[in-house]
């Protein structure tokens, strides 16, 4: 099990390039499913999710290949499995994603039901009863979901929840149905609108993405595609809130600022001064953080996914920041890290006090998933003396490179294998 060692102290100076968007390429991946066609991809993050989507592909029998520039060319002619096997499911719930793709193209699909996680129950009954909307006869059988529909008819559909991964299961399946799907009370992720972009350019016809009401006219077949998946918002907001926490001056380059406002305006709100230009967004922090209140929800509000690295930030910002999660019921798994590390948060429901310190002191951690793990590493970049994060596989799920990266800006980060 590989840890990291971490020594605090360092002030984050220099520029670091920004990855693709994990939470983009997942769906994007499973796209390739729904066209015989070569779909070709650009900016794919190196991410241990990546490579279990690509493992599980292979498995369902899309042909796969990279080329030298790391691009990589995705081809779904003949499929020799419908299903996605539990073992490859467990480590990766986004594999719910190949349901509505293999479904509305072959009519037919056997996937295992993710399990829980870290940060709560996760259910996956918004995709189904989506699916079911759409005419599809679903069973639920030893911990595996059965699907089959001749052809799925479009429908009027709306989502009792705000879900990301549902708008996007959907959206794929409504692309081959027959007639009009419109989905209400959509997810308006960047990552979903990057995704519709895709399906359009591989002959999709949708409208509306990136509203919470979208409209997709099935077609008959989608086509092969170049796309370019979008730099990930979440990484870039981690590493500005790193710098932010410990008063540095960093670039990030191959970024997006148009996707992160509310995180740009906390971060202001903090004391950074911040300047995007293009695809660049610098930060720099002469002062301490002042406490800030946050409440995550659905996009374009404060995201879930920058929660955690907030947290930290308020560790050790002057004053009291309210910190409230209203997504997932169990997303304050690296409170009890961070006490350890000296922090003084009190938790009351799904609302977090965080009273911020001076100095944390240096501890061994431990990683419990993947956004927690990354405030565990921002909270040792300040933390005085060295702190050791251990079960980091949560992090090289969704951080590529994470401790090149660190260290190229100037912190001791050290893997420990
Ligand atoms: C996506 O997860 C992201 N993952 C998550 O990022 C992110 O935290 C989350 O959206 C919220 O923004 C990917 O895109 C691969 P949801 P997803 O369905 O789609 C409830 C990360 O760190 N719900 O939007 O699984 C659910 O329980 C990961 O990169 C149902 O009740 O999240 C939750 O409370 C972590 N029934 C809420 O909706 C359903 O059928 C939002 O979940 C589906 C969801």
């Amino acid at each position: 099990m590989d840890k990291l060692a971490i020594q605090g102290g360092q002030s984050l100076r220099g520029e670091i390039r920004i990855s693709g968007a994990k939470n983009a390429a997942l769906p994007i991946l499973c796209a390739a499913l729904l066209s015989a066609d070569t779909l070709h991809l650009d900016n794919l993050p190196k991410l241990r999710d990546i490579s279990t989507t690509l493992t599980l592909l292979g498995h369902i029998g899309c042909q796969i290949s990279l080329d030298e520039r790391g691009g990589i060319d995705l081809c779904s002619a003949q499929l020799a499995r419908l299903e996605a096997p539990y073992h490859l499911v467990k480590t990766m719930r986004a594999s719910i994603l190949v349901l509505g793709p293999i479904l509305t193209r072959y009519g037919e699909a056997r996937v295992s039901l993710p399990g829980g996680c870290a940060i709560g129950s996760r259910p996956v009954d918004l995709h189904i009863k989506g699916l079911q909307a759409m005419g599809a006869d679903i069973q639920i059988e030893h911990g595996y979901i059965l699907a089959r529909a001749n052809r799925l008819q479009g429908a009027r559909i709306v989502m009792e929840n705000v879900t990301v991964t549902g708008t996007e299961n959907l959206m794929m399946a409504a692309t081959l149905a027959q007639g009009v799907t419109v989905l209400e009370n959509a997810a308006r992720e960047p990552e979903v609108v990057d995704l519709a972009r895709c399906l359009v350019s591989m002959g999709a016809r949708i409208q509306g993405v990136g509203t919470d009401t979208i409209v997709i006219e099935g077609v008959e077949r989608l086509h092969g595609a170049q796309h370019t998946i979008l730099p990930d918002r979440i990484e870039t907001g981690t590493y500005l809130v790193a710098a932010a926490m410990t008063q540095g001056d960093i670039v990030l380059t191959h970024s997006s600022t148009d996707t992160l406002d509310v995180v740009l305006d906390k971060l202001r709100e903090a004391g950074a001064q911040i300047h995007c230009a293009g695809d660049r967004i610098a930060l720099r922090m002469d002062v301490r953080p002042q406490a800030v209140n946050l409440r995550t929800a659905p996009y374009p509000a404060f995201p879930t996914d920058m929660q955690a690295q907030f947290m930290a930030m308020n560790c050790i910002a002057s004053g009291v920041g309210r910190i409230t999660e209203t997504i997932f019921e169990n997303r304050f798994m690296h409170v009890q890290e961070m006490q350890r590390l000296g922090a003084r948060i009190e938790i009351e429901g799904n609302t977090a006090l965080v009273r911020g310190v001076e100095r944390l002191q240096g501890a061994t951690v431990m990683a419990t998933d993947l956004r927690a793990s990354a405030s565990l590493v921002l909270a040792a970049l300040v933390a005085e003396g060295e702190t050791v994060i251990e079960r980091i596989y949560h992090i090289d799920r969704g951080y590529e490179c994470i401790e090149e990266k660190f260290n190229q800006l100037g912190a001791k980060v050290r893997r420990v294998h």
